[in-house]
């Protein structure tokens, strides 16, 4: 979708589509009104008839509404102002844009302005609209045949606000574009097959991500390389694999060399089927979207590079096919990690922190200011948190209360579990330093403890996205979270 800045009179309109909130009851906001007084009262005497109330997500296509040179008019509803919220508005924008959907108009405008509720700004809404929309029209049809539906819906979304709010506003808007620019390449990444999207096929991405992008630039190393470095843990994973394991690093410098990155690390596998420690078959399918920590890594980066941010970021994707074989991992065979500890892997279906913990330990020599990890690592981060936040845990306060509130600020929820000591007990091993798996209970927790021992010298922070990533069922699909929140982390960072 294109977004373009207007400051034009809402009246003046020639657009395809104007989009004009209405809340409860029958209130029209500021440019409501305008456009409702060239019309002579028609919006008015619509919302009289009982055709429109302002229920928050009701809408109502007027078509050649008389005195407006615009060819349409969208009314949809706000709800209650007292009750207007984040949620509220990300609710009007959904409905506004499923129902352009079904409707001919290509292009449309809107004024965020109109929608008010306390504790949000123009720029906050301008971009989380611009996010919105921007992922509103969002197909994966890369793999089937035979004609392409015809796209329905608008193609050029424009942003009306006044003029002392133009400069917020053509900010926001560039932050919320490269931002669902982003969370299309996450989701894209993520839906592809995992006979598609490889780890070689991952590493071939990464670098035609760097092309032509001077600031950023791209690692590729090998199974022989990781050898060298010792990584055991993360290629015990790909052992059963013919897929040979990458580990991609993302370099991106968008300031001085001696300012110390924020490092992503994303897990990439990019099919789990368990490995000896077989998944059962039910939706093993979904074990594709096993690759969507490390496709959210590629999202930010890409937003972070488009934005051409002020900063220094790093992105590490440890990338791994985890298969059954004849020279696959067995259950209790022990490997030395890259960090010289060694670990009994007593289920190959633990996987996720096998590679991770090599990628983390990688990552420690750029001295980074802060590390989060975002992985697909657990279902039992669904178990506690359902599929609704995202969950978090690290070893600095400070960090993960930053997360917290980015999360908010662009509605991009996570939530934290405690990671007390005493969880630590479950990964004693008798053969080895450390066991991958802590039994049964607080499996999120345990996976985190397991991380923990490898993230000792720097402030870190990690993300399980096992619930949020992707959606099952119907709608079966990857999220493009939590590229908003990561985004969200390094703009703050800029700033602070
Ligand atoms: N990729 C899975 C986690 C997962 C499972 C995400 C289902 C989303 C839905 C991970 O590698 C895994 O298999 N974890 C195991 C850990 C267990 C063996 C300790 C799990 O969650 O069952
Ligand atoms: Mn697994
Ligand atoms: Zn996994």
């Amino acid at each position: 979708m294109e977004f373009s800045l207007k400051t034009s009179m809402p009246e003046a309109s020639r657009s395809a589509c104007q989009i004009i909130t209405v809340s409860q009851p029958r209130k029209l906001g500021k440019s409501g009104q305008r456009v409702d007084k060239a019309s002579r009262g028609y919006l008015s005497s619509v919302m009289k008839r009982g055709d429109m109330d302002g229920k928050l997500g009701q809408t109502l296509l007027l078509p050649a509404v008389p005195g407006l040179n615009s060819k349409r008019v969208l009314l949809v509803g706000c709800g209650k102002d007292s009750e207007m919220n984040e949620r509220g508005f990300t609710k009007v924008l959904g409905a506004a844009m499923s129902a352009l959907q079904s409707s001919g108009a290509r292009d449309a405008e809107i004024y965020p302005a109109d929608i008010t509720f306390k504790g949000r700004d123009l720029g906050w809404k301008v971009r989380q609209a611009v996010m919105l929309a921007g992922n509103s029209d969002y197909r994966f049809d890369a793999c089937k045949s035979g004609k392409r539906e015809k796209p329905t819906g608008i193609r050029r979304l424009a942003i009306v606000v006044d003029r002392t709010g133009a400069n917020a506003a053509r900010k926001a808007m560039a932050e919320g574009h490269a931002i669902s620019d982003g969370m299309s390449l996450t989701r894209d990444l993520g839906n592809l097959p995992a006979n598609v999207c490889t780890p070689t096929y991952l590493a071939r991405e990464a670098r035609a991500l760097a092309r032509g992008n001077k600031r950023l630039t791209v690692k590729v190393l090998d199974e022989a390389d990781m050898k060298k470095l010792k990584m055991g843990s993360l290629l015990s994973v790909g052992a059963g694999s013919r897929q040979p394991s990458k580990l991609i690093i993302f370099e991106y410098r968008g300031t001085a060399a001696r300012e110390r990155p924020i490092a992503l690390v994303g897990k990439g596998v990019t099919f789990d089927t368990g490995g000896i420690s077989l998944k059962p078959g039910q939706a093993m399918d979904e074990m594709k979207f096993d690759m969507c920590g490390a496709a959210s890594v590629f999202g930010t980066i890409k937003a972070i590079a488009r934005l051409e941010l002020p900063i220094n970021v790093v992105g590490a994707v440890p990338a791994v096919e985890n298969m059954p074989d004849g020279i696959a991992t067995k259950p209790g065979d022990i490997v030395t990690s890259m960090s010289g500890q060694t670990i009994e892997i007593l289920n190959t279906d633990a996987e996720g922190r096998l590679i991770l913990c090599d990628a983390l330990t990688y990552v420690g020599r750029y001295k980074p200011r802060f590390v989060v990890d975002i992985a697909t690592l657990t279902g039992a981060v669904i178990v506690a948190l359902g599929k609704v936040p995202s969950g978090i845990m690290g070893n600095n306060r400070s960090l993960i209360d930053q997360l917290i509130k980015c999360g908010q600020q662009i509605d991009d929820k996570i939530w934290e579990l405690p990671l007390w000591d005493e969880y630590q007990e479950q990964l004693k091993s008798n053969f080895a330093d450390m066991a991958n798996i802590g039994g049964r209970d607080a499996g999120t927790i345990t996976a985190a403890c397991f991380l923990s021992r490898f993230t000792k010298d720097y402030k870190w922070a990690h993300l399980d996205i096992a619930g949020t990533a992707w959606y099952g069922g119907d709608a079966k699909g990857a999220t493009g979270r939590p590229v908003p929140l990561l985004t969200q982390f390094i703009l703050n960072q800029v700033k602070a």
